[in-house]
């Protein structure tokens, strides 16, 4: 009894200390963002039409959940009393109605902040309003912030982004906390105990392999940002993970191209936040983003980001240890024309040193499954033999037999 008594205090001071909302991305967030195809031209409607496509197109059976409203919802000021204002005649009904329409189809929404005095489209910041802007978020049922970088003059990035996240924290309402400053402060050394994803990368762009040049700032293809941070993965994990940013897959790349670009994205273990118009995806696009067996492998419970394990000619060999012993390998055709290779299995010996594990294919022998072709593939007992064309992957998980 005594033991009880003195415990109830600590339970109390615990609960109360500020924290982010533990265990609401054990794995990868997955779901859908405005920013990549419609930038400051959305509205309510384009948001209910996102979520029914959703639904209709099998993107939410496939696991994906957060419809995430990007920056522009907002009016250009705040109210008299300092409180953000949806937009008149993008939002005529408040933030709160389309969160409910999201709710009632099993769906979750997510918005979009800002940590400096301006968004970066111009919009009112929460710089000194966090608190108020958490309360205002919650009674609308805001499940998802992704919190960006823009006019921050001044601003610590630890501690404006410990402050938003303590402000989410009181207002009680569990919400996805995703920081958005690029990797400018290394989010990754400091991010794990402030939110659950942080980007890595300035923004992406619709190409395989550029740089667009934007004057001050420059956007990436899906390779540049693949290479623009070495030596993070070990920071990356449930609850905790490296961004690689929302998805161009859709957007204009070739089939090859994006199905690449999903396939890595998967093997990071990056969130998977589409960016494409759910309302006009071709099929091909669709069978991309909802195969259920490459999506197992961004949601494996161990949460490993993939290792680069050889990179020779045009082929690179990237390699995601599973739970249950399992391996995630992925070949990438870096150059644009087809590429025939040969691998056997039995010289090689995959060792995650940061995460301790390996597959020595001497000792072991696995199964293979193709996951694009969704088929058997044989064993690691035998030489594979293959032809990728260019700027695609082949994509296998190895089980031990
Ligand atoms: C920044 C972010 C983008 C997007 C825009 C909106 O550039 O990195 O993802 O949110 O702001 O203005």
């Amino acid at each position: 009894m005594k033991k009880f008594i003195l415990l109830i205090p600590v339970i109390i001071c615990t609960c109360l200390q500020a924290q982010k909302f533990e265990g609401l991305a054990l794995t990868p967030p997955m779901g859908w963002n405005s920013w990549n195809t419609f930038h400051c031209d959305i509205s309510e409607q384009l948001v209910k039409d996102m979520v029914d496509a959703f639904i209709k197109d099998g993107y939410k059976e496939a696991g994906y959940e957060y419809i995430n409203i990007d920056d522009c919802w907002m009016a250009m000021e705040r109210d008299s009393l300092g409180n953000l204002v949806p937009h008149p005649e993008k939002f005529p009904n408040g933030i709160k109605a389309v969160a409910d329409y999201a709710h009632s189809k099993g769906l979750k929404l997510g918005i979009y902040g800002c940590a400096g005095d301006r968004t970066c489209g111009g919009f009112p910041g929460n710089r000194g309003h966090e608190y108020q802007d958490a309360l205002t978020y919650a009674s609308w049922g805001v499940d998802y912030l992704k919190y960006d970088w823009c006019n921050t003059g001044g601003l610590n990035a630890t501690g404006a982004y410990t402050t938003m996240r303590d402000a989410l924290f009181a207002a009680k309402r569990p919400v996805v906390f995703s920081l958005c400053e690029w990797g400018n402060n290394q989010p990754w050394e400091w991010g794990k105990d402030v939110g659950h994803l942080w980007r890595i990368s300035g923004d992406i762009d619709v190409c395989f392999d550029c740089e667009i040049n934007h004057g001050t700032w420059s956007s990436w293809g899906v390779m540049r940002i693949v290479y623009m941070r070495d030596g993070i993965r070990g920071y990356s994990g449930p609850d905790h993970w490296n961004d690689f940013d929302m998805m161009e897959v859709g957007n204009g790349m070739s089939v090859n191209e994006d199905r690449s670009h999903f396939t890595l994205w998967c093997m990071f273990a990056s969130p998977l936040i589409m960016g494409h118009d759910l309302r006009k995806a071709s099929k091909e696009t669709i069978d991309i983003l909802t195969n259920k067996e490459v999506i197992a492998i961004n949601q494996d419970s161990l949460g490993i980001q993939a290792f680069k394990y050889s990179d020779k000619d045009s082929l690179e060999i990237w390699v995601k240890p599973l739970a249950g012993g399992d391996w995630a390998v992925c070949f990438l055709n870096r150059k644009n024309r087809p590429y025939k290779f040969e691998f056997n299995w039995s010289e090689h010996h995959f060792v995650d040193s940061i995460f301790n594990m390996d597959a020595n294919f001497t000792r072991d022998n696995y199964k293979i499954r193709d996951l694009w072709l969704k088929k058997d593939a044989g064993s690691t007992g035998k030489v594979l033999k293959a032809e990728l064309q260019g700027h695609d992957v082949l994509l296998l998980r190895l089980s031990k037999e």
